[in-house]
């Protein structure tokens, strides 16, 4: 019997997109295609980390192109293609470029790979994985925002740091929007199964949580020139991998909401089941009435975004 390898297709072969080709080949997720418009830099970094393989021993072909037929039939697309952040820019600053990159890799994702799950990383989130569920008409289960993984990383990092435990034992939750208006969720992270809030003060949690809320500036201030890629990479590639293992993982993500917490067709980061569907379910938690007031803000500023569009043509 042939056996046939998943293939992961890449678009934007910049810092998010060649890093998330590196985690998903290090982890023999499948075969790899890395897309840019940037030819070069695509089929450079494809045989660069491709060369990288006797080394790290990973079977895994990783090609790089600027055709998107070279994207046929891939079973998971991460779409990173746009422009980063730079300090004093805000997520919502990049809407009018980075929407016209978002219908033009989705016109080429809907004609080749039209079966894929699509994870849609590119800034601003919310709004971005709205025009991609738009143009390429995928049903909700088939196009997932990457957000809530990586707000909810950057959680753990901090609690594990400020506890001295390991961040294995460490479990969170981030819904809402990806903005500054995310809602970490104490309540319901806990340490080795012991609530957090048992165990960490009320002022030094809250200041964590604002750094979690501050964590993608914390990274551009320091980089200057972009935004961070090492931890949305690893974030976007943990979705991918629950998607093709068929894994049942439940994790935070950017879905479209279809009467959820009383919002419909909006995407918000809320906690998901994810397998070979994509997304299996959203598990809607009992928010008390401080969390709802929360959520109902960051749902507030995806709308204000996604209204926002309206005036952009793209
Ligand atoms: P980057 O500038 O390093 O890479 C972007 C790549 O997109 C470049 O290689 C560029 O040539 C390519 N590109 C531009 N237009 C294209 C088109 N029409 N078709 C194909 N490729 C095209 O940026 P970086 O750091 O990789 O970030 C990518 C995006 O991901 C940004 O919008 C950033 O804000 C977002 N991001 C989102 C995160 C999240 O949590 N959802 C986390 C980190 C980044
Ligand atoms: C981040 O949170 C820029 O959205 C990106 O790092």
């Amino acid at each position: 019997m042939a056996f046939k390898r998943k293939k992961i297709t890449v678009i934007g072969a910049g810092f998010v997109g060649s890093t998330c080709a590196h985690w998903a080949a290090a982890k023999e997720l499948g075969d790899v295609v890395l897309l840019d418009i940037n030819e070069g830099a695509a089929k450079g970094k494809s045989l660069d980390l491709y060369e990288a393989a006797p080394v790290e021993q990973f079977d895994a072909k990783v090609t790089g192109t600027a055709d998107y037929k070279d994207i046929a039939d891939s079973d998971v697309v991460i779409m990173t293609a746009g422009i980063p952040r730079k300090p004093g820019m805000s997520r919502d600053d990049l809407l009018s470029t980075n929407a016209k990159i978002m219908k033009e890799a989705c016109e080429g994702i809907k004609k080749y790979a039209p079966n894929c799950v699509l994870i849609v990383v590119s800034n601003p989130l919310d709004a971005m994985a709205y025009v991609a569920k738009q143009v390429t008409g995928f049903p909700r289960e088939r196009v997932l925002g990457m957000a809530g993984v990586l707000d909810t990383a950057r959680f753990r990092a901090f609690i594990s740091e400020e506890l001295n435990v390991s961040v294995k034992d460490v479990q969170a939750i981030v819904l809402g929007g990806h903005g500054d208006t995310m809602v970490p969720m104490p309540r319901h992270c806990s340490v080795g199964g012991v609530p957090l809030m048992e165990m960490m003060e009320p002022a030094k949690l809250e200041a964590l949580i604002q750094r979690t809320r501050a964590g993608g500036a914390e990274i551009v201030n320091l980089l200057k020139t972009g935004s961070a890629y090492y931890a949305p990479s690893a974030s976007a590639v943990q979705m991918a991998e629950a998607i093709l293992k068929d894994q049942n993982r439940i994790l935070p993500c950017a879905v479209e909401l279809n009467g959820e917490y009383g919002v419909k067709g909006f995407f918000v980061g809320v906690l998901c089941k994810l397998n070979g569907k994509g997304l299996d379910k959203v598990i809607e938690l009992k928010l008390n009435d401080a969390e709802k007031a929360m959520l109902n803000n960051s749902v507030k500023a995806v709308e204000d975004l996604v209204g926002a569009l309206k005036n952009i043509q793209y």
